[in-house]
């Protein structure tokens, strides 16, 4: 059978892996596909890199968009960002050859563009490396759990900050002092806003949210708060006195009909298996209505894990299996994504106080004129911030109502730094 013949645009990490895949298991991929996949060129403004892994010369080309004129039946675009590799994936749509991208970014942002364009020209954009690097959620999303009603997401998925929570709560370094050490260990970018931020985890649950209500998301719908504010206490005081972990989880689920959407610290029973994961590693709990709870786990970053998923796209094309994005997207009937106003949630609320008769008193009794009931309370005689921590969890409360009372509690002469509020998901706890 004919060669697959490949175009690799960017040979950096994950292109470089992609790359060193293919000649080291193209044997074995040839065995258990049938055919041979072919590097037909690799494009990198650094073209020592894909020479020294073995690619010959003549298939060296220093710029993405002139290499686009050699002859492939798929172009992989490993370049990141959404300039010249937005460029790079229209012209290879427009010139009919599939496209494989591991670039969450621009799928969050211009997905619905760049679907539309490879349905108009009869060929398919592939992602799996999009999202959980190595993991193979989202071939599970569109095909495995393909007859499910998607209930809920729930995913550690940006590495970076799994791995500062991680050792935030298992040593009880600050925030700085973990992210120092992510970014020596070479996991956070080299501008970790990104990762730090939440933004990295939006850019991907946009893209799972998209695949499991047939409606394209944006980063701009995702509500997102990132771990810059937590502290060593909270996830202590999380951890010993309500049995609770934190993590920056990446939600979507159905709600009434419609569908929420977002990232932010979240604490969850310590017992739960989502509050195992840890260091770098990824996680996706998917609830569907037939299936029941699915975890898809594994390493969600790195150059070699994310080949895997890259070639596992380019495999499925060389077998001739172009379903990337369900059909039911381009009808345009969509489900409302809800306003952060609108969610529900139990919180976890640490004021920082003065020491005085009578503030919690004041504390508790704005909550109650909101409407919000209090499951625990707790102040520790600590000195914290020119305070002490006062902590409490609530009972199920709208999001709106937490943010009016915080306000106004806030404004107390006896608070003396903005209150710390953190989610809380009561995901069933599993021994
Ligand atoms: P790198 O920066 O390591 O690699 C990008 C490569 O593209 C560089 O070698 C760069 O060269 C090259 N490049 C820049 N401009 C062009 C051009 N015009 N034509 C051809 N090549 C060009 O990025 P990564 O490999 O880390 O990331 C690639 C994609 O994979 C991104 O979308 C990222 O989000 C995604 N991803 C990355 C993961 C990871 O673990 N790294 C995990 C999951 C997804 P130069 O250095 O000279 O600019
Ligand atoms: N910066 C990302 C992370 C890389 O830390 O998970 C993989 O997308």
């Amino acid at each position: 059978m004919d060669s697959f013949k490949v175009g690799i645009v960017g040979c950096g990490t994950v292109g470089g892996g992609v790359v060193k895949l293919l000649l080291e298991n193209g044997e074995l991929i040839r065995e258990r596909i049938g055919r041979p996949v072919e590097i037909a060129f690799v494009a990198d403004p650094q073209r020592e890199r894909a020479l020294a892994l073995g690619v010959p010369k003549e298939k060296v080309f220093p710029d993405g968009i002139e290499a686009l004129k050699a002859d492939c039946d798929a172009v992989v675009e490993l370049i990141g960002g959404t300039g010249i590799a937005k460029r790079v994936v229209e012209e290879a749509l427009k010139k009919g050859r599939h496209v494989v991208t591991a670039n969450k970014a621009l799928l969050a942002d211009y997905g619905e563009e760049l679907f539309r364009l490879a349905k108009e020209n009869g060929v398919s954009l592939k992602f799996e490396a999009s999202v959980g690097g190595g993991i193979p959620v989202i071939k599970a999303l569109r095909e495995g759990l393909a007859g499910n009603r998607i209930e809920a997401i729930y995913g550690i998925i940006n590495g970076t900050a799994n791995f500062i929570l991680t050792q935030m709560s298992q040593r009880g370094i600050s925030f700085e002092e973990a992210l120092k050490e992510a970014q020596e260990l070479g996991y956070a970018e080299a501008d970790p806003t990104l990762d730090v931020d939440g933004y990295d985890a939006a850019h991907k649950i946009a893209i799972l949210a998209t695949l499991a209500y047939c409606r394209f998301v944006k980063t701009e719908q995702v509500f997102v708060r990132g771990i810059r504010e937590i502290t060593p206490l909270d996830i202590e005081i999380a951890r010993e006195e309500f049995g609770y972990g934190v993590k920056l989880l990446a939600i979507t689920k159905l709600v009434n009909g419609e569908i929420e959407v977002r990232v932010h610290p979240t604490m969850i029973p310590e017992n739960h298996i989502l509050a195992s994961v840890n260091g770098v590693f990824n996680a996706c709990f998917v609830e569907g209505d037939f299936v029941g709870e699915t975890l898809f786990y594994g390493k969600g970053a790195g150059r070699e894990p994310t080949a895997s998923a890259v070639v596992s796209d380019i495999v499925d094309l060389a077998l001739g299996n172009t379903y990337a994005v369900p059909e039911c997207l381009f009808k345009g009937e969509n489900l409302r994504v809800r306003e952060p106003e609108e969610f529900t949630s139990s919180f976890y609320l640490r004021f920082t106080a003065l020491d005085r008769p009578g503030v919690l008193a004041k504390i508790a009794s704005i909550l109650g004129k909101h409407n919000i009931s209090i499951k625990m309370a707790l102040q520790k005689s600590i000195e914290f911030d020119g305070g002490v921590p006062v902590v409490m969890t609530t009972h199920p409360a709208p999001k709106k109502a937490i943010s009016l009372a915080i306000k106004e509690i806030d404004a107390l002469d006896v608070i003396v730094k903005p209150t710390f509020v953190c989610m809380i998901e009561e995901l069933e706890e599993r021994a």
